[in-house]
Parts: C-alpha cells; sequence; structure tokens
C-alpha cells in the first residue's frame, strides 16, 4: 500500500507538471482528491491493514494529500500568472509612442492673407459680397462710368466672351450690385478673381485677385476714406505703417487717389522692393462718383460714400518676398509648403 501511495504521488506530480490549462486541472483534481478519486480509494483500502498499521498509513495519506494539493494551488497560480502574461502581451498598448502624424493640407498663401485681411474688415463692421466673374459690360464698365469708347477701357486688356459679356477686368462691378440691391447704409468688401488678357511673366496673370471696398452713407467724406484705409493698412502691416495718399484718376470715383505705404523693408530710404521710390503703392480710391451713385438708384445729393480696391498677389508677394507670380498659380507642392 505503500508503495501504491508513492507512486500515485510521482504520478500526480508528474502529471500536475505537464497540465497546461484549467481545464485540465480541474480533471486532475477530480482523478487524484475528488470523493472518487484515487486517494480516497486508498484511504477505504486501508480497512485491510493492521490496526497499528492504520494512523501511521492515514498520516501518509493525508501527506500525500497535502502535497498534492499545494501543488496543485502552485499551478493553478502559475497558470494564472501565464495567461495574465499572455493577455498582457497580446493586448500590448503603448500610449507613449509618437503618434503617426497625418499628412495635413495647409491653406494656399493667397487664401491665408485674403483671410487676414477679410477678418480686419469684418472687424471694422464689413460685410462680405460676391458675385459672378463672367460680367455683363454693364457692370464691369458701363455703369462705372465708362462708355463705350471709353479710353480707360483699353488699360484694361479685356477677355471679351461676346459683345456685351466679358470677364470682369476688375471687383468694381461689384460696387454697382451692391448698391443696386441695398440702399445705404452699406458697408461691404468683395473679394475674387479678375482677369486681364496680359502675357504671363513674373508680374503678370491673366487671373489674378482683387479686393473691392464700398462705403455709403450720409455725410461719408474722403477724411473716412483716409481714415479706414490707414486703419487697415496699420493692421496689416503693424502699428507703425505709415501711408500717404497720391492723386489719381478712376472713372468711377471722384476725387480719386492711390494710397501707397511707406517701404516696410528700407523704411523709405529708397531699396529693391520699392524700386528705389521709397514707397510701395497698394490700392486704388476715391469718392464714389455721383454718376455711379445715381445709376444705382442712390440719390448722390442725399448720400456718399468712397470705394477702394487691392490686389492681393501684390500685397503677398511682398509680405514673403516672392519675386515670381507664377509660383501661386502652378500649385507646386515644393512652393506651397514654405506657408
Ligand atoms: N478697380 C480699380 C482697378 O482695378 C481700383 C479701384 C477700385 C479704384 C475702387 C477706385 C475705387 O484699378
Amino acid at each position: 500500500m505503500k508503495e501504491k501511495l508513492e507512486a500515485l504521488r510521482a504520478e500526480a506530480r508528474a502529471q500536475l507538471e505537464s497540465c497546461s490549462t484549467a481545464a485540465e486541472l480541474e480533471a486532475l483534481r477530480v482523478k487524484y482528491l475528488g470523493k472518487k478519486g484515487e486517494l480516497t480509494a486508498l484511504l477505504r483500502g486501508m480497512g485491510a491493514l493492521a490496526p497499528e498499521e492504520r494512523p501511521k498509513m492515514g498520516a501518509l495519506v493525508n501527506e500525500a494529500r497535502s502535497e498534492i494539493e499545494a501543488a496543485m494551488e502552485a499551478k493553478v497560480k502559475a497558470l494564472e500568472e501565464a495567461e495574465l502574461n499572455r493577455r498582457l502581451e497580446e493586448e500590448q498598448l503603448d500610449v507613449t509612442v509618437p503618434g503617426v502624424a497625418a499628412p495635413m493640407g495647409k491653406k494656399h498663401p493667397l487664401s491665408q492673407v485674403l483671410d487676414e485681411i477679410k477678418d480686419i474688415f469684418l472687424g471694422m463692421g464689413f460685410q462680405i459680397a460676391s458675385g459672378p466673374e463672367v460680367e455683363f459690360d454693364h457692370y464691369n464698365f458701363e455703369a462705372l462710368n465708362m462708355p463705350k469708347n471709353h479710353p480707360a477701357r483699353d488699360t484694361q486688356d479685356t477677355f471679351y466672351i461676346t459683345e456685351n459679356i466679358l470677364l470682369r477686368t476688375q471687383t468694381s462691378p461689384m460696387q454697382v450690385r451692391v448698391m443696386e440691391k441695398q440702399q445705404p447704409p452699406i458697408k461691404v468688401i468683395a473679394p475674387g478673381r479678375v482677369y486681364r488678357s496680359d502675357e504671363v511673366d513674373a508680374t503678370h496673370s491673366p487671373l489674378f485677385h482683387q479686393i473691392e471696398g464700398l462705403v455709403v452713407d450720409k455725410g461719408i467724406r474722403m477724411s473716412d476714406l483716409k481714415g479706414t484705409l490707414e486703419l487697415f493698412a496699420k493692421r496689416l502691416y503693424g502699428e507703425e505703417a505709415v501711408v500717404r495718399f497720391r492723386p489719381h484718376h478712376f472713372s468711377f470715383t471722384e476725387p480719386s487717389a492711390e494710397m501707397d505705404i511707406r517701404c516696410f523693408s528700407c523704411g523709405g530710404k529708397g531699396c529693391r522692393l520699392c524700386k528705389g521710390e521709397g514707397w510701395i503703392e497698394i490700392l486704388g480710391a476715391g469718392m464714389v462718383h455721383p454718376k455711379v451713385l445715381q445709376g444705382c438708384g442712390i440719390d448722390p445729393e442725399e448720400y456718399s460714400g468712397f470705394a477702394f480696391g487691392l490686389g492681393l498677389e501684390r500685397i503677398v508677394m511682398r509680405r514673403y518676398n516672392i519675386d515670381d507670380l507664377r509660383l501661386f498659380f502652378e500649385n507646386d507642392l515644393r512652393f506651397l509648403e514654405q506657408f
């Protein structure tokens, strides 16, 4: 019986050793320790022993039971730990690993600066209007005090589609479109594409962008024009920006002016950027011509206004020292990624 017990212990030890799942382990528990298990069977067999042998044998069997129980418990722990390690390994997630950056697009430099300019005017209470790029001759010229055969038409290198339809050469037709629809007070800007049949070179493109501005109300004066545009220049170029107004001519404004900003590269001494002038022209402007107001059904005796137009490309080129206009339209990522 003693040998039997020894054999049982050895067998149990070996089987426990090689067991690798909770289910197998449970089967072994039943097999050795269960009510119908092998140890229980051995205990039952003790009746056949001599009375003085029984306590010894009983102690041995209990010892074996304890040993098997302890081994099982250890095995349970080992299996649980192995399972935990396996899961940790499998579900490993290192939250400190840097993310993989998705390639991000960017706004085109023209859009970036246009957004900035829009913000400046929105901050001054302007609204934003937009209108057609394919325009009637009437809006682009006629209603702007440029009748057929007006000499100023020649300077605009117009793309005609039919005799009366063209690609707008300026955003100024938006002045007329806004005033036709809306009675004063009016305070709008109208950014957009304009077209002129220019040869493409470093400073000319058949497509470029302008931003039109129009303010009409009672008692609007030249000083409002100057104050508004000077404030705009300071917002765009910084507080230290200095501007000046020079007389000019536009058929749809009277009087008319161009606004220059003191060259921010040389401070006015004259350099390559300002072509030795010390000043850089940034926009055309003037008091809305009474004929234009009248043509839109606004009484020039009651209302007055000012208008201005600025070229976006030139502003962006000077801001970033870009010397070739074509770069804006070629969409070369090596260029665009720099902004
Ligand atoms: N439309 C003019 C141009 O293209 C600019 C301008 C706009 C001038 C509004 C005066 C008032 O040159």
